[in-house]
């Protein structure tokens, strides 16, 4: 293991690469990652980092989103089966119909998207700054939203809007059961429950806190001393608990199963040897079409211009 971290280090140096790795991959990718965020974090430093190549451990979108940012920059993954049930929840053909459907509407779009689907976006938007830039609209506007329905029906939920909801959901985050979350809020009565926006609405009217995972992640920095019910991916709890060493973090578990968290499969595919096999290689790389990446760039740029004008 020690030897794999060495190398993983020694070619990132000879390659000028740098790592970037979300929330939610295993504990070990997480420790050697240059950068470890949430979707808005990993956009946001892919966009300015100085490397030749972006080793994207997450999934194929947030390669995809880093590859438009970056067309000149060489973005590997180290499983390019690594992808998203919410994104296949959203083809862009599909999406095309509906967006026609209804003229005159602001499309925005969660990042939890193909780079063919934010092409016909008008502005990107994650978790972290889903509310905000929806805000930023006035009151009136007539939106698209996709594709996450339980994002969008929070964030409708909140700001009092009514927008268009694409049908689309994560099967991680749909897996959460209310029934196991209060059966462990008995148990555990003090225990704060965190939820992500992607949860059903049933589960969010559960949690003291709804947010990204960097929210949760800083929400529970700021309050260590409480302890908590985590209903996001468990993937979270490694940063949780390296931030927090003293606190209790209890994963909240799926429906439908005896595993006692919920993890995303296609985040788990990446693993440690796949990722020196992928430095080492320089494959597999991400491309994208550059007639989809042109128009992409748009909303993905709007989407951080707004972000770094919120101070986010
Ligand atoms: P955030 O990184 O924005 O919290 O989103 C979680 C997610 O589902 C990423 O796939
Ligand atoms: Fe996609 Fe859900 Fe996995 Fe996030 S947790 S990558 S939304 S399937």
């Amino acid at each position: 293991m020690d030897n794999l971290r060495e190398e993983i280090e020694k070619l990132k140096k000879e390659k000028n690469a740098v790592v970037l790795g979300h929330y939610y991959q295993r504990g070990d990718i997480q420790d050697v990652a240059d950068f470890v965020g949430d979707s808005l974090a990993l956009a946001q430093w892919a966009a300015k980092t100085e490397a030749d190549i972006i080793v994207m451990c997450g999934v194929h979108f947030m390669g995809e989103t880093a590859k438009v940012l970056c067309p000149d920059k060489k973005v590997l993954v180290p499983d390019l089966a690594a992808g998203c049930s919410l994104a296949d929840s959203c083809p862009a053909d599909e999406f095309e119909r509906f967006v026609k459907a209804h003229p005159g509407y602001t499309v925005i779009s969660y990042v939890n998207t193909t780079a063919a689907v934010k092409a016909l976006t008008d502005v990107v938007v994650t978790s972290t700054n889903a509310r905000q830039i929806v805000e930023s609209f006035p009151q009136d506007e007539k939106i698209i939203f996709g594709p996450d329905r339980n994002l969008g029906s929070y964030i409708n939920a909140v700001t009092g809007r009514n927008m268009l909801l694409w049908n689309g959901a994560c099967h991680v985050h749909e897996q959460f059961s209310v029934e196991k979350i209060v059966e462990i809020k008995r148990e555990h009565p003090d225990a704060l429950i965190l939820a992500h926006p992607e949860c059903k609405s049933a589960v969010l009217k559960l949690a003291d806190v709804v947010g990204s995972t960097a929210a949760l992640l800083k929400y529970a920095v700021k309050h260590p001393e409480q302890s908590y019910i985590v209903a996001t991916e468990s993937g979270i709890l490694h940063e949780m608990r390296k931030q927090c060493p003293n606190t209790v973090f209890i994963p909240a578990p799926p429906a439908d199963s005896t595993c006692a968290c919920n993890e995303c499969s296609y985040m788990r595919l990446n693993t440690l040897e796949k990722l020196r096999d992928c430095l080492r290689d320089e494959t597999p790389e991400i491309t994208v079409d550059p007639a989809v990446a042109v128009r992409a760039v748009k909303p993905i740029e709007r989407m951080l211009e707004i972000s770094a004008r919120l101070g986010l």
